[in-house]
């Protein structure tokens, strides 16, 4: 039975450790669990907050209503063929089990997304992407309900509106669609994305015969942990800002004064470093106070401890102020601010 825990900190929720209470909170399951919770009249008409890992979010006040923990568990194989297996994963598993799972299977798709915190049922909603992959590149379709009928939809790629760092979870369906499962496609047959510069320098050194999702995610696991703060040691919730898109002239002139200035282009896209716009204007290793930003990565604000939100806002702010004043920029969270 579905436990209702009246006014509890959400500290050890939160991986940015913001001591903030929720009135209700509840840990669910089961679809079915959450669809009798949502049935329930005192819940009906109440703000509601989905919670996973806690790893992409920023909380600045209480939350005045009820906090539903995925819990939904679960790894299953749905469909096989010569090339491909399709598997449904609940959404509360968390996602690095779900990378280890994919790797000890000898199965290839998302072992460049290893040591990505926080759960499953998150991953579509900012379409998690690290080292030349994203979510979307394996997903198959999702599961959940739909708040504004409480009724279980299934939705599929194009449904999704995925982009860079984006969703339709983050507009239309923002706050109002509960992913239960998702499904993902993933190779039997090795293939290999290492396009990713830091990622293929290491590849370099060993035999390409003897590459595996397994090598990738040792190398990735080595390179993540040499220049990203561990959560359990310093609050934060991982990059901050987006790397924002700019226009060729807005480029031009910052190589005029730049020559070196890291940018990923694809396409027509330019893609300018965030980090290194954050460190150019002096921010990296920066400290006020309770909170500030990381002196190996400055998309990374911390939290040394006792830092509200609004500490945290505040100091976002003023790097926000400053990157517009020299490079003409504006800086676009990446975190979910609640
Ligand atoms: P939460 O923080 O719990 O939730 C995030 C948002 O999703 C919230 O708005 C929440 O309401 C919503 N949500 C969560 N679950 C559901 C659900 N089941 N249904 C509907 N809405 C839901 N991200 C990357 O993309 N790439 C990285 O390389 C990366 N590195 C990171 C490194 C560190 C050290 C940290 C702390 C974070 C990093 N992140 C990265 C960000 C974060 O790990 C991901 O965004 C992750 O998917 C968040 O999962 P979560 O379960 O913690 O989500
Ligand atoms: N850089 C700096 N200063 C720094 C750090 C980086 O100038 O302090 C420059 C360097 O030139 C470096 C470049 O930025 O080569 C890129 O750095 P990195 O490889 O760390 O990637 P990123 O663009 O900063 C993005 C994602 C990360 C993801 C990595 C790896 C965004 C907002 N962030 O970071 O995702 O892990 O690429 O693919 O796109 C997250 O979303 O929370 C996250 C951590």
């Amino acid at each position: 039975y579905m436990k209702i825990v009246n006014s509890k900190s959400l500290v050890q929720n939160n991986t940015f450790k913001i001591d903030v209470n929720t009135k209700f909170f509840v840990d669910i399951t089961s679809e079915s669990d959450l669809l009798n919770l949502l049935q329930e009249t005192r819940f009906k008409n109440i703000k509601k907050l989905i919670l996973g890992g806690g790893s992409n979010i920023l909380l600045t006040k209480n939350i005045n209503g009820l906090t539903i923990h995925n819990q939904i568990k679960g790894i299953n194989i749905k469909k096989e063929t010569d090339k491909y297996i399709f598997v449904s994963v609940g959404a509360g598993e968390v996602w690095d089990d779900l990378v280890v799972w994919t790797t000890k299977k000898k199965l290839y798709g998302i072992e460049n997304l290893s040591l990505i915190p926080g759960y499953v049922g998150a991953a579509p909603i900012q379409n998690i992407g690290a080292y030349g992959v994203e979510f979307i590149d394996v997903f198959e379709e999702l599961r959940g309900v739909d708040l504004s009928t409480n009724k279980i939809k299934i939705l599929t790629k194009n449904d999704c509106e995925f982009g860079y760092r984006d969703s339709i979870f983050k507009h239309r369906l923002k706050n109002k669609f509960i992913i239960t499962e998702i499904t993902i496609k993933l190779s039997k047959i090795k293939k290999l994305k290492t396009s990713y510069t830091s990622l293929s320098k290491e590849l370099k050194k060993l035999k390409k015969d003897n590459i595996t999702s397994q090598t990738i995610r040792e190398i990735i696991i080595d390179i993540r942990n040499e220049k990203l703060p561990n959560p359990h040691f310093i609050g934060n919730a991982g990059s901050f800002f987006k790397n924002p898109i700019i226009t060729k002239q807005t480029l031009t002139k910052i190589k005029k004064l730049y020559p070196d200035v890291p940018v990923f282009e694809k396409g027509k896209e330019i893609k300018i470093s965030a980090a290194w716009l954050i460190e150019k204007t002096n921010w990296k290793g920066y400290r006020s106070g309770e909170c500030g930003v990381y002196n190996k990565h400055a998309l990374i604000l911390i939290n040394y401890g006792k830092a509200v939100g609004k500490d945290i806002i505040n100091l976002s702010r003023k790097i926000k102020a400053t990157v517009k004043k020299k490079f003409n920029i504006n800086l676009e969270e990446e975190v979910t601010i609640l």
